[in-house]
């Protein structure tokens, strides 16, 4: 575990970001082009742990996935295809890998051994492998989480599914498998969730309907090559958004990021609270794109509730930190998903942020937080990521807020999604 000093109390921060590539779509910019016929090239890459564990996998598939320059890579699937791995397919610590590979893998005429790190063996995958096997996925042995061994299938039928969870992970997997199978799968999904496995096939050349909440998969469809640029991720200039609404006398440019509105609750939810935030859009088809400008700003406390979640779910704990310092109370419910995350993010979120002076209440599916509270500690104190990178960037982020000295337990969980953060935090 790597202990990283994070920065003292600030009085102001000015300066431009330019946050590396989204790490959704840099997953399924390497999983659609290992499952098109042909070459694609992937410009802007976020290259982190979690997408490294993505091209890992892929390339013992028999994937030929080359780097040409800082973050463009070139993927080439051989001729035959996808191939049996001689090693166990390592997910590492990536959620998204694997959900979205049991959906590629559901139709395979190999065997498949699936692994994963400490954390990804206790997250739920029942909710991507029983769907799956309605449409014909065939488990070695009946398996909720990892460690999964997939036999050899190659046959898989087009079902009819409403999502019980809102996850944009289950609705992707079954798409991607949908793609293979020998009849139209529908998916409904109650409350939108993100979007890019939709919008990037269609550059792939093939293009969903939808009838209102119901998406239609075609069936047997081969996917053409295609050349991707990856948007900054929203998730990753998230954080400078935070720090710029919190942080006094502040003014902050967030240039080129991804603002799929599927992913931009956020935003939505500071203007709820009362914040001003300009956005310029670049780009309004495939994924929208624009420059955020985000100046300091006083918040007052909100009710966030279950149909919100889905465009704010990676946000959440950054959310929280804002409350803190907004006038009085925000509740948060219907977020029990941040339970299943790379920790418990709940209960990770409410113990470091407490720890800081706030007034955090842990509830079963949210939270209830009390402000404005000054952050402090009294001695130089020690907060924890949990092995979980978005708890221990918001904590940085809770650092420049705080007074007294604060060390971060686990700081090189951040290189899963934001390998550079701790220099663009230092260039601020
Ligand atoms: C993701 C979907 C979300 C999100 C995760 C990435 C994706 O998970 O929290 O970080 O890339 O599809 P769920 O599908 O579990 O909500």
């Amino acid at each position: 575990m790597t202990q990283q000093q994070l920065p003292s109390k600030r009085s102001h921060l000015k300066g431009m970001i330019q946050v590396p590539g989204d790490k959704s779509i840099s997953h399924r910019a390497i999983m659609l082009g290992s499952m098109a016929r042909g070459t694609s090239k992937v410009r802007h890459l976020l290259m982190a742990d979690d997408v490294q564990s993505t091209m890992q996998v892929y390339r013992q598939l028999g994937v030929t996935i080359e780097t040409s320059g800082e973050d463009t890579v070139i993927v080439s699937p051989g001729v035959a295809h996808l191939r049996a791995p001689d090693q166990p397919l390592d997910f590492g610590n990536s959620g998204t890998t694997l959900r979205l590979s049991l959906g590629v893998l559901a139709k395979q005429p190999f065997h498949i051994d699936m692994i994963g790190d400490v954390s990804l063996q206790k997250r739920p995958m029942g909710r991507v492998l029983k769907p799956l096997e309605k449409m014909g996925l065939r488990p070695v042995t009946p398996a909720t989480g990892l460690p999964i061994q997939l036999a050899p299938n190659q046959t898989l039928h087009g079902i009819t599914y409403t999502l019980p969870v809102a996850s944009a992970q289950v609705k992707s997997a079954l798409i991607l498998a949908g793609l293979q199978a020998d009849q139209m799968t529908r998916i409904t999904e109650p409350i939108a969730t993100r979007d890019h496995t939709e919008r990037m096939l269609t550059t792939f050349g093939v293009t969903l309907k939808r009838q209102d909440s119901t998406l239609l998969v075609p069936a047997a469809q081969s996917l053409s090559p295609a050349d991707v640029t990856v948007p900054g991720d929203f998730s990753s200039a998230a954080f400078w958004l935070v720090a710029g609404v919190l942080v006094p006398d502040s003014q902050l440019a967030l240039s080129e990021i991804g603002l799929n509105p599927t992913r931009t609750g956020l935003i939505q939810l500071l203007k709820r609270m009362g914040a001003d935030i300009p956005v310029q859009m670049h780009q309004t088809s495939g994924e929208p794109i624009g420059d955020v400008l985000v100046q300091t700003q006083s918040l007052r406390g909100i009710d966030v509730t279950k149909n919100d979640i889905p465009a704010v779910i990676d946000e959440l704990p950054l959310l929280v930190l804002a409350a803190t310092q907004a006038e009085g109370v925000t509740t948060i419910t219907g977020a029990e998903e941040l339970r299943v995350k790379e920790t418990d993010r709940i209960d990770a979120v409410t113990t470091e942020l407490n720890r800081l002076g706030a007034q955090v209440t842990a509830l079963p599916d949210g939270f209830s937080i009390t402000g404005p509270t000054p952050l402090h500690v009294a001695e130089p104190t020690v907060v924890r990521s949990h092995g979980d990178h978005r708890i221990g960037m918001m904590l940085a982020i809770a650092a420049l807020l705080t007074d007294g000295a604060l060390t971060l337990d686990g700081a090189e969980s951040v290189a899963i999604s934001y390998p550079t953060f701790f220099n663009d935090l230092a260039q601020l």
